[in-house]
């Protein structure tokens, strides 16, 4: 069990990526509070974790609201007492071309891809600062390393994104918190069929494969780092 008596928090864990990290991190002993905003998907997420015979927490939280956010940790700090993990894993996509993108969907991406997870570090930093320890692993995208065609709203935000992991690394490493990303290439979930209706799936990854790079960011050494993880389809070419 590498992940005994651990706590994480580990935001749209209703479905996908969100829900694969949290069963790999059951499996290793992990308690972990599931966030999203569709009640039924994060009981359900949360009914798996207890299955593994782990602690668990189903939250309705959108990560875009910062009240919402707020109190989502302050439960999960009170019910376990320290949060140890933070995975920011909640995600929104809609691709289009630019000039027909609206400032509404714009504004939409950044608020959940990036924002979100500001909101969610800030919420949870004071409680790691104090402990002097924890991790905090922001799942991005490929499209947080290169251009994607239509997808300048999805892209900017993951840009941003890694760009927020490499400041956070060197700025609370005197704080004992870690900060690392995942840039994953194409997943068969909701959120790729609904933005890539027309793609086939067939041979793209599962969220058990990035599930599987999350536990290793999660049980990694205190004397050794990995800043970021990119995990593309083997079928794809090197970013
Ligand atoms: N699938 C891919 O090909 C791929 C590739 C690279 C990176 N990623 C990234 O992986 C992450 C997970 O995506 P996925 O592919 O697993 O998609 P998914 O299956 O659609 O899951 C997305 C999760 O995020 C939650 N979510 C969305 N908006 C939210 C909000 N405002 N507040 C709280 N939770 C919210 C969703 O739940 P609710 O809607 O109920 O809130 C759901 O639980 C995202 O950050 C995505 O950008 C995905």
């Amino acid at each position: 069990m590498l992940l005994k008596g651990k706590t994480a928090f580990i935001t749209g864990g209703g479905r996908g990526i969100g829900r694969g990290i949290a069963l790999a991190f059951a499996q290793q002993g992990c308690n972990v509070a599931v966030a999203a905003r569709t009640e039924m998907e994060v009981r359900e997420t949360a009914q798996l974790v207890e299955a593994e015979g782990r602690k668990t927490l189903a939250i309705r939280c959108d990560v875009a609201d910062p009240k919402s956010v707020n109190a989502a940790i302050e439960v999960t700090l009170a019910t376990f007492g320290q949060i140890d993990i933070l995975v920011n894993n909640a995600g929104y996509a809609h691709f289009r071309p630019f000039h027909e993108l609206s400032a509404e969907e714009w504004n939409r991406t950044l608020d959940v891809n990036l924002t979100g997870p500001f909101l969610c570090i800030q919420a949870v930093l004071p409680s790691m600062m104090a402990r002097r320890s924890g991790r905090i692993i922001n799942i991005s995208s490929v499209a947080g390393l290169k251009p994607l065609l239509h997808q300048s709203a999805y892209c900017a935000s993951k840009h941003g994104l890694n760009g927020l992991s490499k400041v956070l690394a060197l700025e609370l490493r005197e704080y004992g918190v870690s900060v690392h990303s995942i840039c994953p290439g194409g997943v068969d979930t909701q959120l790729a069929r609904d933005a890539m209706p027309e793609r086939d799936k067939s041979e793209w990854m599962t969220p058990e494969d990035i599930a599987h790079a999350c536990l290793y960011l999660a049980t990694l050494s205190p004397r050794a780092t990995t800043d970021e993880i990119v995990v593309r389809r083997f079928g794809s070419a090197p970013s």
